[in-house]
């Protein structure tokens, strides 16, 4: 089959790590016999420094006509002084989440064996841990009308959180579906102490509830997630919430696993899906062959699952990966004692050829 990828690598790490995202895509192409037109687009920084806007209409344009979207990172302390709507984050990456309406956004937090002392956290406490983290994220504080207001003595600053019924019951749909292709559990996570929009998010996951009686739903409060999550975070399977309460969630997840370098992530809506690293741009150690490349390959593994509907091919990605890891490579992030140091390159290309190679 033939599939058409828009490719947006972005500022700082992005296109070092996409270079390799891109090689393993190709290796799972000739091993399986598929073919990944690849189309390269600008968007970020870069984007803003040759056309005057981060997110220019071609790269909208190309995104809209294929099949998927693969984006690595942007921003960077050069473009921090730039008006907000001109800013790589605000101007480029959430209209383009928008644009798209990838309300569904997966970000799935898994241990490999190989890495079950990485984390800060007991072995005990992580091995074997597999989450997926369904944030919502086209609404919510992010999306809601913002504005600020002269008051004597100072300013006034809003920022609104809108959920309609609609915008959450297509997202907690997802996650039903989701969690009935795993362990079947689903907590919603809320603040339905306090917001009004919390509750009517718990009103609307309950009546969904009835259509998924095979999945098991609880509810928990956002401050109780934050604290169950490091105390004992293997009794979730899938963990549904709010765009801002999931940003800040995921993070936390990620340490889970070790390294934010190792966290992929799919957004998806009803039509073209959106795959990125969950990590940013770092531009601290950009080109120095110190990224890791894993969240953006196995980002990959993602769009070939739910893009393409490639799951051989996305779980040869995923153990490409274990095998790499097991073997003792490691970059610099998840780098342990008497394990082999590789660089971005190294890394890329190792995983690409399991995945070649791999019977
Ligand atoms: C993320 C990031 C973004 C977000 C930022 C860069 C706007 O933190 O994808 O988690 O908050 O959504
Ligand atoms: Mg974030």
């Amino acid at each position: 089959m033939r599939f058409r990828v828009a490719v947006l690598p972005g500022d700082g790490i992005g296109p070092e790590v996409i270079a390799q995202a891109t090689r393993v895509l190709a290796a799972a192409g000739r091993r399986f016999g598929h073919e990944f037109q690849l189309r390269e687009g600008l968007i970020g920084g870069i984007a803003y420094d040759a056309t005057g806007h981060p997110l220019p209409q071609a790269t909208l344009d190309l995104c809209r006509s294929s099949d998927a979207v693969l984006l690595g990172a942007v921003g960077g302390p050069k473009w921090d002084k730039l008006p907000v709507h001109l800013r790589p984050e605000a101007g480029a990456l959430l209209p383009l989440r928008k644009a798209l309406d990838v309300y569904a956004n997966l970000r799935p937090a898994v241990v490999f064996p190989a890495l079950a002392d990485a984390s800060t956290l007991k072995r005990e406490v992580v091995e074997g841990l597999d989450i997926l983290v369904v944030r919502e994220l086209t609404g919510g504080l992010y999306f809601g009308e913002k504005r600020r207001e002269e008051i004597p003595g100072g300013q006034r600053a809003v920022d609104t959180m809108v959920y309609t019924t609609e915008e959450i019951r297509r997202v907690a749909r997802r996650a039903f579906e989701l969690a009935r292709t795993r362990k079947k559990k689903l907590t919603s996570v809320d603040k339905a102490n306090v917001l009004e929009s919390s509750r009517l998010w718990r009103e609307v996951v309950t009546e969904l509830a009835k259509d998924y009686p095979d999945v098991e739903l609880n509810h928990m409060l956002v401050d109780n997630c934050a604290m169950q999550l490091v105390r004992n975070p293997k009794q979730f399977d899938v963990i549904l919430t709010e765009n801002l309460f999931g940003d800040i969630l995921s993070d936390q997840a990620a340490q889970l696993v070790g390294s934010l370098g190792m966290l992929p992530s799919a957004s998806l809506g009803d039509g073209v899906g959106l795959y990125e690293p969950v990590h940013g741009s770092a531009p601290d150690i950009a080109g120095r062959q110190l990224a890791n490349p894993i969240a953006a390959i196995l980002s990959v593994a993602l769009m070939l699952r739910y893009s393409f509907g490639l799951e051989e091919a996305a779980l040869a990605v995923e153990r490409a990966v274990a095998a790499v890891l097991e073997e003792g490579y490691r970059t610099a992030d998840i780098m342990e004692p008497g394990r082999k140091q590789v660089g971005t390159t190294e890394m890329g290309r190792l995983i690409a050829e399991k995945v070649e190679k791999a019977a």
